[in-house]
């Protein structure tokens, strides 16, 4: 993974979305969460985990259409209370809980889920191969696990990489470099879609951005998606959905 130069380009894309306020803080909507579901292939009574779950929203979405049994782990506790608040606004606290918990160390014991979904957030640590690591140690052999993430679709020079990274706060790979890392993880039987990210919604609210980072903060964040929703023009970012399941000892399903 590439070195950050941190606080160059703060705040970053990510940031912004992040205190916008909106539901569903990854590109493609809710489009792709409910793709994500039917490539889960989530059935009534499963147990699910949502890796950074945000506001809740997906998992309540996973629950109410689905009926699985639906937790919720994020690091930030401000997302955990948002993601309570509405589970108990849409009446759905016996179905879905969530909880405070480090995606790189999650805290549940092995083997404890039929489906462990990761919407958008496994390059976000630094070590995004520890998070898949661990999403796999606790789905259940043959279990399902499904992520979706930013991908680079052109050929771009290194440079040119982390300049986008930066600017965006987490830092998207080739369609492939998912794959080994899920295969590394032990995922087998892996299949990926990937679509165009051809229409960026505008996702930063200025005000909010003004008042925690001031009129910089504001210069920055519109000068970053500037940048960055030009390559996502240029067919340079999309991203990639990828769905397999826990292979046994010797890598089978
Ligand atoms: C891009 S948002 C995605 C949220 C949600 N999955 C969605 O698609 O709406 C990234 C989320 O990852 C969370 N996050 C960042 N680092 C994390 C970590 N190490 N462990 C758990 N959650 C983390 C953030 O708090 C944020 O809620």
């Amino acid at each position: 993974m590439m070195m950050k130069r941190k606080g160059i380009h703060k705040p970053t894309i990510e940031d912004a979305i992040e205190i916008s306020g909106i539901e569903t803080l990854h590109p493609g909507g809710f489009d792709l969460t409910r793709r994500t579901a039917e490539v889960a292939e989530l059935k009534p009574g499963m147990r699910v985990l949502d890796v950074s779950s945000g506001r809740g929203t997906q998992a309540i979405f996973y629950a109410e259409n689905y009926g699985v049994q639906v937790t919720g782990i994020d690091i930030s506790e401000k997302m955990i209370q948002s993601a309570t608040d509405s589970a108990q606004r849409s009446g759905n606290t016996d179905r879905v809980s969530f909880r405070l918990g480090d995606s790189r160390a999650l805290p549940f014991s092995d083997n404890s889920f039929d489906a462990v979904i990761n919407e958008c957030a496994v390059g976000i640590p630094d070590d995004s191969q520890q998070v898949l690591n661990e999403m796999v140690r606790v789905v259940k052999p043959r279990g399902t696990v499904v992520i979706h993430e930013s991908i680079w679709k052109k050929r771009i020079s290194d440079m040119e990489k982390e300049e986008l990274s930066e600017r965006y706060g987490t830092t998207p790979l080739e369609l492939e470099e998912w794959n080994h890392m899920l295969q590394k993880a032990g995922v087998v039987n892996i299949t990926s879609e990937h679509e165009e990210w051809s229409k960026p919604e505008r996702v930063v609210t200025l005000k909010r951005i003004l008042q925690k980072h001031g009129i910089s903060g504001v210069t920055k964040v519109m000068e970053n998606e500037k940048v960055f929703f030009k390559a996502v023009m240029d067919g340079k970012i999309g991203y990639g959905l990828y769905r397999g399941v826990k292979g046994d000892i010797h890598g089978n399903r």
